[in-house]
């Protein structure tokens, strides 16, 4: 086994997961641990998660965890998902403290690119690739000849009049009464308006909903190319391991 592992959190909306990463070959050599995501997700509730889920794999190391929010040099800018009192906090300085080892956080559909990019479906993909995540939210991972443009917030462009994301999220297939190929649909409006928008080269699904694609992805039918991504919903533990300082 290689010696070059790294730690990652992959924090959502519902659940707070992490494992061990080989960063050489991008696989978790841990089981993936997870514990819900405390409600109200508020920094403190958070930040006690955080060191049970490192405690559990006795993990000493510094630590990088993908955020369901903007964050700017480890400052939280949104609260779409999460408690609004997280809203310009320093996530990166309560984490650290809370953990007594160094944490960096980075969005989560970034995180996720980031992997895919590094290890998975974009790999060696030149152009943009535009990562999306389907899961409590809809998030974004913008890449441009492998390189990151963080923080981009597709999941909230406006689609036939809502937030998008609160038509076509996972989260909402159930509430709204949606079988998935019925979700499909929603998920093939929502696709075509950002292909429109940004012309892509490749669009990445990645999230909760990315290990269920054979239920719904035949109901998608724009001309960009469209993969799953190869790490499903691992992609963003791995990518949060790919950011520890
Ligand atoms: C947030 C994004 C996040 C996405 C997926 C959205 O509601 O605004 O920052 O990436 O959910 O978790």
């Amino acid at each position: 086994m290689s010696e070059d592992l790294a730690y990652g959190i992959d924090i959502g909306g519902s659940g707070m997961k992490s494992a061990v990463v080989d960063l050489d070959s991008g696989e978790l050599v841990t089981d993936r641990y997870r514990i819900d995501t405390p409600q109200p997700a508020t920094p403190e509730a958070m930040a006690e998660v955080v060191v049970e889920l490192v405690e559990h794999h006795g993990w000493t190391g510094s630590v990088g965890c993908a955020f369901p929010a903007v964050v700017k040099a480890g400052i939280v800018r949104s609260a779409a998902n999460i408690d609004r009192s997280w809203l310009d906090v320093d996530a990166d300085g309560v984490f650290t403290e809370a953990l007594g080892a160094e944490v960096h956080m980075i969005n989560d559909a970034d995180a996720a690119g980031l992997a895919e990019v590094r290890y998975g479906a974009a790999r060696g993909r030149t152009g943009v690739v535009m990562m999306l995540t389907f899961g409590t939210g809809i998030g974004s991972g913008l890449f441009v000849d492998g390189v990151l443009v963080p923080n981009t917030e597709l999941g909230h462009l406006e689609l036939d009049g809502f937030d998008a994301e609160k038509r076509a999220a996972a989260s909402i297939r159930k509430p709204d009464g949606l079988t998935w190929s019925e979700w499909g649909e929603r998920v093939d409006r929502y696709l075509e308006h950002v292909e429109d928008l940004f012309s892509p080269d490749l669009f990445v699904i990645g999230g909760g909903a990315s290990k269920k694609a054979a239920k719904w992805l035949d109901d998608v039918s724009i001309d960009t190319e469209i993969v799953v991504a190869a790490k499903h919903n691992d992609a963003g533990i791995v990518g949060a391991a790919l950011v520890a300082p």
